[in-house]
């Protein structure tokens, strides 16, 4: 019986090193290991052996389906490795092949881009960031901002008005129009609290206006500090230090008197024109400077208008153009560039 069991434990081993894939060492274990199996045969032969003879035999049987078992585990992994290379050594991988196009994802318009980057700038001086409507009413855009009906003022700020008709006898309060510039948020906000504020608020706004530095749809950021003593200088200072963080360094800032209806005294900024660095080009008109933005002390009259005392505290307000400092970063000569939606165009930034 030792002998039969030394043979059918060389068989196996012949068996196994000669079974090519998984259903051939499959067939093996179950012709030897199985339930029907070679070694299953020769265990029966067992309770015809003399007890002795019985311990030494079980304990050789032993070792030997111990080491079948051992062989079939090796001999599958080796198959199954054998099998995976084969597969691989089939499939021709051309590593040159341009890879598939991922479909376009997009990104953000670059005077969206440039109105984050502005916010962000005035975020971290610690500005709050507030929003208003872009439909608006007259009595915010204009009336609280000292400009009732029939200013000469509202003629530079011509703007697009809403027919209230529809809503019969729901009628607003006030006119209802595209706002002309984000002041009306100004009102607003200081409706809303009391002093002290320090807000910006980013937003499109709308005018008849068109022509390559004057699109009927635009972005303004309005800046609005109140508080006690806050002057002239804190306004130069602030629009300064925000030029040095947009563009990484410093351009001359230059202010001039100007008429706004709801500051006092009031200003144009301009800044050295960044196309010619201030020799004088087609953007610039030839003046080396470029208007960024309108700015002034707020009017007493519109701190009383929301309930502030112009004893107490004072405040600067700006209203800055995001498509101009858009097209002062991106070196453009045309803002409509940037609303005639060609996409060659929006997909360089
Ligand atoms: N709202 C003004 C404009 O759009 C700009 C401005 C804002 C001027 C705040 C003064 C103070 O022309």
């Amino acid at each position: 019986m030792m002998e039969a069991l030394d043979r059918l434990l060389a068989e196996a081993r012949a068996e196994l090193g000669a079974a090519a894939d998984r259903a051939a060492v499959e067939a093996v274990r179950v012709k030897v290991l199985g339930k029907k199996g070679s070694l299953s045969g020769l265990l029966a032969g067992l309770r015809d052996l003399a007890p002795e003879e019985r311990k030494a035999f079980g304990a050789r049987a032993n070792q030997a389906k111990a080491e079948i078992e051992g062989l079939i585990a090796s001999r599958l992994t080796a198959v199954e490795r054998s099998a995976l290379e084969a597969e691989l050594g089939r499939e021709r991988l051309d590593v040159t092949l341009p890879g598939r196009r991922v479909a376009p994802t997009g990104h953000r318009h670059p005077v969206v881009q440039t109105l984050d980057d502005i916010v962000e700038i005035f975020a971290r001086m610690g500005f709050e960031v507030v929003r208003g409507p872009e439909i608006e009413l007259d009595y915010y855009n204009f009336e609280a901002l000292n400009q009732p009906p029939g200013h000469p003022a509202r003629d530079m700020q011509d703007t697009f008005y809403v027919d209230a008709e529809p809503l019969g006898d729901r009628q607003p309060a006030s006119p209802v129009l595209l706002r002309s510039h984000t002041s009306p948020v100004q009102i607003r906000t200081m409706l809303r609290q009391p002093p002290p504020v320090r807000i910006v608020s980013p937003g499109r706004v709308y005018r008849r206006d068109d022509d390559p530095t004057h699109s009927p749809t635009f972005h303004q950021i309005e800046a609005l500090y109140v508080d006690k003593r806050v002057s002239m200088g804190d306004l130069k200072w602030t629009i300064e230090q925000f030029v040095q963080a947009f563009f990484g360094k410093t351009f001359r800032i230059r202010l001039r008197p100007s008429f706004f209806p709801f500051v006092q005294p009031g200003a144009e900024v301009d800044m050295t024109c960044t196309l010619c660095g201030g020799k004088g080009c087609r953007t610039c008109k030839g003046t080396g400077f470029i208007e960024v933005l309108g700015a002034g002390m707020v009017h007493p009259q519109v701190l009383r208008n929301v309930g502030y005392d112009p004893e107490e505290v004072s405040g600067f307000a700006f209203g800055l153009g995001v498509d101009r400092f858009a097209m002062l970063r991106y070196g453009l000569d045309d803002l409509r560039q940037f609303f005639a939606n060609d996409l060659r165009f929006l997909e360089s930034f």
